[in-house]
Formats: C-alpha cells, structure tokens, sequence
C-alpha cells in the first residue's frame, strides 16, 4: 500500500503504520565496523518504535543505505546501488529510500536533488528522529536530518543485536584528529566518549546472551576519555574493566592512533589474558614528509619506537595497518620508505588503499599529482610485498600451539570446523562430535597460507 497516499497527517499515519505493523524495514551497510555498529543501533531505535524488521528487500516498504564516504569507489558503489532500487520504487512507489551514514552527512540536500529516488538523508547524529523522517517521507515530504552534535553518544540507545558470538560496540564517535586526507571529522563530528559504566553493562548483557567475542570501537579509541563519570577513565580503564567482567569473553578494539597509544594501555593489554594481543595500528606511509602532509603528528620513529615498545612489553603482540599509495607529491624514494617500515615492522595484515581526493578535505587542495597508474603500481607493490610477509609469518606458526575460538563450519567443507585465534587469523581444523560454536580449543598448526592456518586439535576441548 502507499502511505504516502494513506495520510498526509505525520501523527495519523504513524498509529496507522503501528496498528497494521506496516512498515517493514530494510537496511543495507556499507563501509566500516563502525557502521555496522550504527546499523545495530538504528535497528535498535527503530525497533523500539514498533516497526519490523524485513528479512528480504521485497518485504520491505522503507529501504535504507547506510553509507559510507571514505573513499570514491564507496561513494561509487552507493550510487549503483541507488540505480538498481529505482526499479523497485518504480515498482512500488510508496517504498521509502533513505540514506543514512557518512554520505547523508557530507553531501546533505544534494543528495535529495541530485537523486529523485531518496527521500531521506539523516546522518550520524541524528538516529534518535529517524521514525519522525520516516514519517515525514511517508506523508510524502522529503526528510533532512544532518546535524552533527558534540554530545550525542546514544548511550541510553540498545542497539538491536542478533544472537552471536562477536559484538561490535561503539565506544566513542567522531574524530578530532583532521589528517588531510580524510573526511571522518566532517561526516562524523567532534570526538565524544560514552560512560565507562554503560559500555560494562553493555558487555555484561552481551556476555550472558553467549557473546564470546566484542570489539570495541572508535576511529582512535585511544584517545577515550569517561569525563562524565566521578571514577571518570582513559581506554586503558575502559578495557581492563570491559576484561573483568568475563574472563572467556575475549576483548578486541579499534583503531589506535599512533601517536596516543600508552605504556598504561600496552601494560593492560599484557595483564589481561583474554585482552588479545592484537593492536591495528595505521601508518598510512614510511615517509616522515608525507606524514607531515598527512597530519599524522608522528615521526616514523616515534611509530617505530612504539612497536619496539609494544613488542618488549606484550612479547606476542601482533599489529595490522592502513597503508595509502600515491599521496599528493608522493615519490618513488617516499613509496620505497613505506616498503622499508612493511619489512621493518612485518605487520600481520594490512588494509592498502590508493589516495582518493575527498571534497572539503585538506589534502584536496594539494595537486593530486601521482598519476593513476603509478598509485596503482605502488598499491600493488605494497599488496605484494604484505602478502609475502603474512605468507612468512603464518609458516613460522606451523608446529605451535594456537588457542582458538570456535566459530562454525569451514567455508569449504562442513568437515572442518574453522575459527580465531587471539591474533585474529581463521584457522581450521577437523570437525569433532563434541565441539560447539563458541568453545575454545587447542590447535596444533601443521599447515599454512597467507591467509589461513590448518591444524589439528590437541585436546577435545579446553
Ligand atoms: N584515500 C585513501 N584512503 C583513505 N583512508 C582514509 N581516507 C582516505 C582517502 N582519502 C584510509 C586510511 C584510513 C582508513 C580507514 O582509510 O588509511 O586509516
Ligand atoms: Fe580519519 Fe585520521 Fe580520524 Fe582516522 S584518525 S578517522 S584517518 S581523521
């Protein structure tokens, strides 16, 4: 049925839509862990509302994208996206598209104008009113809702979670940090933490509905802070209290600025047994120049000296890194200083991305003067060389011992039983009548690839 046809009376249509438990909601997520988070949260707002939840896109009478901005091909991908469901609106015309996340922030009204086929455009801050825009949408007026705020945190928001082993918990929002390239701060707002109490109560909910896994999240998480509170907190506190409250919940975060990670924090992580000994830990480029452009505020060796540090204090710490080619003025001698810190840190897995200029950012002032093809021969020579690495270091671990999380079958054979280990690599092994998804078991490592570890169990079960 079209609603927008039903009323034009925002209150009217909302009991209406109640009563008849109309409407049927969709979301799709793109980009990262962050937005998967907020989908979580929205589902939760939205729920809490009465609305359902649609399983399938043709069940659904309110399609929403959460978006993300990072880089164009993301962008890209929305817009194709968007292409596709005009079919369905054409379809069903009293479908309600919106767009929600970093694009609905950075590109507002435009968004609206340019493409006929949204009808709202509610960014990061503004969850909390999304049922009023939707309502909005139906009585067939078009919903804006992109204010950022310095506040909102949704706190008191339970985010709708399905059943699982692994959670994802925002723990702050925003970023305050303005490297140059990159459009967080504009899309998300200002840094702002939630309660150090609620993120524990949300852990202990999590950890008696059978979770075993949450990662905590924020674009630099290090620079958490629980001022609200009298105990008050940095992110070391938040972590060594999100570890006490189970000790066979396993604690994972991310992303950690380089240049705010602390002794205090590297010391908790090496206390706490089941914090794991993994740190993401972006570089973006080996070359002091660059990083200066960049606004990393750090040296390489400072980044350098961290790891050293990190590797004395937390002997079987393993780090994963974000790695951009073909910065504005990036040269061949800047893009073999980036190789030489990948061979000197040997990092476990990276995330390697070609420089795209993002609108409204420093950066996008600067030339981008890296040809396209060389970007491209750079982030291969990077993807290649870190492939090599992962390879090497995934052979040293044949014949060692692995704690892993049990996660569910292997992709390729319901023989096989695959899951984590604190280091985050899939291993996989032979299935055994007595282990369940969600148990931890002991794998000896006698097989390797650059992306996966084989073994064989050494006891039943722990
Ligand atoms: N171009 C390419 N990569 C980017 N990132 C952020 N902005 C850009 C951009 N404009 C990468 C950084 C960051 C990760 C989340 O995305 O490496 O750490
Ligand atoms: Fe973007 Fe830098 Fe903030 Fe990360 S730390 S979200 S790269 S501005």
């Amino acid at each position: 049925m079209n609603m927008s046809k039903m009323s034009k009376n925002m209150n009217k249509s909302k009991t209406m839509n109640k009563n008849m438990n109309k409407n049927n909601i969709y979301i799709e997520t793109y980009g990262c862990q962050m937005n998967f988070a907020d989908t979580e949260l929205v589902m939760g707002i939205l729920k809490h509302q009465g609305y359902e939840l649609a399983q399938d896109i043709e069940d659904a009478n309110v399609i929403l994208l959460n978006t993300c901005s990072i880089r164009d091909n993301a962008e890209q991908k929305i817009y194709n996206r968007l292409e596709h469901l005009k079919g369905i609106k054409r379809n069903n015309p009293g479908t309600v598209i919106g767009i929600l996340g970093c694009m609905a922030e950075r590109l507002r009204k435009n968004l609206i104008e340019e493409k006929k086929v949204v009808d709202l455009v509610v960014g990061p801050d503004e969850y909390r009113r999304l049922p009023e825009f939707i309502d909005t949408a139906f009585a067939g007026e078009k919903g804006i809702g992109v204010k950022l705020s310095r506040t909102e945190t949704y706190d008191d928001i339970i985010p709708y979670r399905e059943d699982g082993l692994n959670a994802w918990i925002s723990v702050m929002r925003g970023c305050d940090k303005f490297c140059t390239f990159c459009v967080v701060p504009f899309t998300r707002g200002r840094e702002r933490s939630r309660s150090l109490d609620s993120i524990v109560s949300e852990i202990k909910q999590l950890s008696e509905r059978g979770f075993r896994e949450v990662t905590l999240l924020g674009q630099n998480v290090n620079s958490y802070s629980d001022n609200g509170s009298a105990a008050g907190g940095d992110f070391a506190d938040l972590l060594a209290a999100s570890a006490l409250v189970d000790r066979s919940l396993r604690i994972r975060f991310t992303t950690s600025h380089p240049q705010d990670l602390s002794d205090k924090l590297l010391h908790t992580i090496a206390e706490h047994p089941n914090i794991c000994n993994y740190i993401h830990l972006p570089v973006q480029s080996g070359s002091n120049r660059i990083l200066e452009l960049m606004n990393r505020t750090y040296t390489i060796e400072h980044y350098l000296d961290l790891i050293e540090r990190a590797r004395k204090i937390i002997p079987s710490v393993s780090f994963s890194t974000d790695i951009i080619a073909g910065f504005p003025t990036e040269t061949i001698e800047d893009h073999l200083m980036t190789l030489d810190v990948m061979q000197k840190v040997r990092y476990d897995g990276a995330y390697m991305f070609k420089y795209s200029p993002r609108e409204g950012t420093k950066a996008f002032a600067m030339d981008d003067d890296v040809p396209d093809e060389a970007k491209a021969k750079r982030l291969n020579d990077i993807i290649e060389l870190q492939q090599k690495i992962s390879f090497e270091i995934n052979q040293q671990q044949i014949g060692t011992e692995e704690i892993i999380l049990v996660e569910g079958p292997s992709k390729k054979s319901d023989d096989f039983l695959s899951g984590r280990t604190d280091s985050n690599k899939v291993t996989v092994f032979p299935r055994h009548e007595e282990i369940k998804v969600g148990d931890y078991v002991k794998v000896k490592i006698n097989r390797a690839t650059s992306a996966t570890l084989f073994g064989g169990l050494v006891n039943d079960k722990l």
